[in-house]
């Protein structure tokens, strides 16, 4: 059989509620033209993130039930770290209420004014988060990824001339840590190589600093090495994920993606001083080292996915229906970024709407358009977000985990196809008021006239 299945059946429904294009205008108005300001409960089709998103299993369920509520010592923190440990197996991990909590910590703990962190991208939190330490986020993807139409397989790949060319210029005892993040979330929800991250590797390695990896969808990239790169056809996910951990000397973990859970992260190292101190700041500022500011349930949840997860089944799906959409926009003239990603479909809204100037969001005209045409909710990633630092203007539709069903991306096609055609009517937008950080959650705009 050629035909790919969602390989789940469906226990337990939540209803959606239509709104009319009146009713979204309104909305729209009053969110001050800012997706994030927009209640779900008018939101027809929620692609906004694959973030906490993800529909949980019978057995995420059960393990909730199972949950240990302890203090200290819980039995549903060691289900979590044998879990972790099989996985990652490193030295040291912490739980924290989400990724980004782990990002503050790690990078409290390790950067210092002045300080340099490369990346292949780093997402916006992770950015803002060595920012605030008064460090700086330094993105080194491939120049390849610069030009949005290349089919490449590993578009995610850290350019390693760029690593050594920085380390030398910034001095390596300047560079306390270099990241990976797989996928490549900024960057297209593109894959890194195998290969990639053992050549970062042996340039850290060389000089001293360590490697993490901003593990948030880590198997999704795994699924992807196993379909493009050669060698490992043969090896399962879990095996993949493994050896993409035993590279690294830690890693953030963001469980609200790749481990099905809707809150909870952790962050593992096997530096002995580093997580000691890590521990203190934990337990300053999210809870005892065995919750870490999660219930016991959350813990058993995460651990659950975390296994789930690395299913094939799941994966060959996960892939396939993220590149279907993907497929069906571009091969009918959606300039999307090339090849489809893991978790999310990116449409250039530079390319998409040229008489939009970048200064008036034009990703953000066309999250705006495509809500108050069809209820869909997506997210900029391009100006707004991420203001003269932006290196594209894209949107991001995000795939919540086993939420939504091929119907539903069928509508969303149909959607996305009606707004191109009528793409010379979208109008610019422009900023009434925002906030010094992370801007583009609370901003207010309205439509420039
Ligand atoms: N790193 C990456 C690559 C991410 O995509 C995210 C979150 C984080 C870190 C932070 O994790 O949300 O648990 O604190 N990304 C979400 C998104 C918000 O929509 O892409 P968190």
């Amino acid at each position: 059989m050629r035909t790919i299945i969602e390989p789940f059946r469906i226990k337990s429904v939540e209803p959606l509620h239509h709104t009319t294009v009146e009713q979204r205008e309104r909305y729209l108005e009053q969110a001050g033209y800012n997706l994030f300001g927009i209640d779900a409960r008018h939101i027809l089709i929620d692609l906004l993130t694959d973030s906490g998103t993800s529909a949980m299993s019978t057995e995420q369920w059960a393990g909730i039930m199972r949950g240990d509520e302890s203090y200290a010592g819980g039995e549903s923190f060691f289900r979590l770290k044998r879990a972790a440990d099989e996985l990652t197996g490193f030295r040291h991990m912490i739980p924290t209420h989400q990724g980004r909590a782990a990002e503050r910590i790690l990078f409290a703990v390790m950067c210092k004014p002045g300080n340099a962190v490369p990346s292949n991208t780093h997402f916006d939190t992770t950015r803002a988060n060595i920012e605030f330490t008064g460090a700086r986020a330094v993105d080194l993807p491939i120049p390849e990824a610069a030009d949005t139409q290349a089919r490449l397989d590993f578009k995610g790949n850290m350019d390693t001339a760029a690593l050594e060319a920085l380390i030398a210029r910034e001095g390596a005892q300047n560079v306390p840590l270099a990241m990976l993040t797989v996928t490549n979330n900024s960057g297209g929800g593109q894959p890194v190589s195998m290969a990639n991250i053992e050549a970062v590797k042996r340039v850290c390695a060389r000089h001293g600093v360590p490697l993490y990896l901003d593990a948030c969808r880590f198997a999704e990239n795994a699924w992807f090495i196993h379909e493009r790169e050669a060698g490992y056809a043969d090896w399962t996910p879990k095996r993949i994920a493994q050896k993409m951990f035993s590279l690294a000397d830690g890693c953030t973990f963001s469980a609200k993606k790749d481990a099905f859970a809707n809150i909870g992260g952790f962050l593992s190292t096997n530096d002995d001083r580093i997580s000691h101190e890590q521990t203190n700041l934990l337990i300053l500022t999210e809870g005892f080292p065995t919750y870490g500011g999660l219930a016991g349930r959350d813990l058993e949840a995460i651990a659950v996915g975390l296994e789930e997860v690395l299913d094939p089944d799941y994966l060959r799906y996960r892939i396939v229906s993220t590149g279907y959409l993907g497929r069906h926009i571009a091969d009918r003239g959606v300039p999307i970024v090339e090849p489809p990603g893991g978790h999310a479909i990116y449409i250039d809204a530079a390319r998409m709407l040229p008489h939009i100037p970048r200064e008036q969001f034009p990703a953000q005209a066309l999250a705006v358009e495509l809500y108050r045409h069809a209820g869909i909710r997506s997210v900029e990633i391009g100006t707004l977000m991420f203001g003269a630092a932006a290196r594209h203007e894209l949107l991001r539709l995000a795939i919540p985990r086993r939420v939504y069903t091929q119907s539903h991306i069928d509508y969303v096609v149909e959607a996305i196809l009606e707004v191109n055609a009528a793409k010379e009517r979208i109008r610019g937008l422009e900023i009434v008021e925002a906030p010094p950080f992370l801007r583009h959650f609370s901003a207010r705009l309205r439509r420039v006239q």
